[in-house]
């Protein structure tokens, strides 16, 4: 099954599992993974909004899922402005009383890391800050038993993530800010499992790796000669495909042997031990109040209100 062209669903073995009545939001399927992940919900039978920029992909995804009998929307919103962030978590609360799962999905290596409005480096403000944003603001709309699921990556054993750096650093690489995004990401996903905890909100979070997808639209931008190389694996079986890594997700979506498991780190749908960086609770502790800080925005699940 690992490396055919099986649906996620198939690989993640939750085929049997019936997603009608549930909702969920994958934002960055309008293509890749997060595609992949958005058809494979919606072929469960759940409604499904699509996120991204990029209006033709999305209501192609969206007429892909309801040919198959379910519904689906788009929206759209750039993760480079949180006024747009705002209004997709608005959009979601007008079109569902409920969210069931919340795939924080978007995201990718970008070429230019100057700083965004908010003065953040823009790949950690794309990869991490709206995701945070985008989080917090659909807590309430939540619903018990609900599962957030983060799309991280093996990069974030390769970064270190000092917060008071968070600018756009002269001679940061692509590549170190995408690590240190996905850093943020795992360690983002631990702590909003320990405060949902402690919340008793009955919501889980986990992150995940989601494989290197040679040919996917993140590896062509990796640096030289990476999309080359990946290009070269991809003909081999080990490789992973984009069902493969979109199965992950799918997998901690809707699997009913991980409905109760959270503040885990998957890959290939095993939990997995990432880097101690990413699990520390005093460094969770510190980006979570220091995410709100950049937002302007009150500290979602604060320690001393739960
Ligand atoms: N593919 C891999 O090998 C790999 C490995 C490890 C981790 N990942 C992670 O997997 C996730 C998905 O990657 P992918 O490979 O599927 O990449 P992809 O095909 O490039 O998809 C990225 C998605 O994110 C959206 N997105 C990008 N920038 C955005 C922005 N500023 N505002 C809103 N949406 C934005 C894109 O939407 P629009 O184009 O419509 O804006 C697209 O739907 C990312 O978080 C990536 O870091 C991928």
């Amino acid at each position: 099954m690992f490396g055919s062209e099986a649906p996620p669903e198939a690989k993640a073995g939750v085929e049997d599992v019936d997603l009608s009545g549930r909702t969920a939001l994958v934002t960055g399927s309008t293509s890749g993974l997060g595609r992949a992940a958005a058809l494979s919900l919606g072929r469960l039978g759940a409604e499904v909004i699509v996120h991204g920029r990029d209006e033709a992909a999305g209501e192609a995804v969206v007429e892909e899922i309801e040919a198959g009998g379910t519904e689906a929307r788009f929206v759209a919103a750039d993760f480079e402005r949180p006024a747009a962030v705002s209004a997709l978590a608005d959009a979601v609360r007008e079109s569902v009383d409920e969210l069931d799962v919340l795939c924080n999905n978007a995201g990718g290596l970008f070429d230019d890391n100057s700083e965004t409005a908010l003065g953040v480096e823009r790949t950690f403000h794309i990869n991490h800050l709206s995701p945070y944003q985008l989080t917090a603001e659909l807590l309430p709309t939540l619903a018990p038993g609900a599962r957030v699921v983060t799309t991280a990556s093996v990069a974030h054993r390769f970064a270190t993530l000092e917060l008071d750096d968070l600018a756009a650093l002269t001679g940061l690489s692509s590549w170190a800010a995408y690590c240190r995004s996905k850093l943020a990401n795992v360690r983002f996903a631990t702590e909003l499992a320990r405060r949902l905890d402690a919340a008793d909100r009955g919501v889980t979070s986990n992150s995940l790796h989601p494989g290197i997808v040679p040919g996917s639209e993140f590896s062509r931008t990796l640096p030289a000669p990476a999309p080359q190389l990946g290009e070269l694996v991809g003909e081999l079986p080990v490789a992973d495909s984009v069902e493969d890594g979109a199965a992950t997700i799918v997998y901690l979506a809707a699997a009913a042997e991980v409905a109760d498991v959270t503040g885990g780190y998957f890959a290939r749908r095993r939990r997995r031990q990432p880097d101690p960086d990413a699990t520390d609770v005093a460094a969770g502790r510190r980006l979570w109040e220091r995410s709100a800080d950049l937002l302007g925005m009150d500290e979602p699940l604060a320690e001393a209100d739960v």
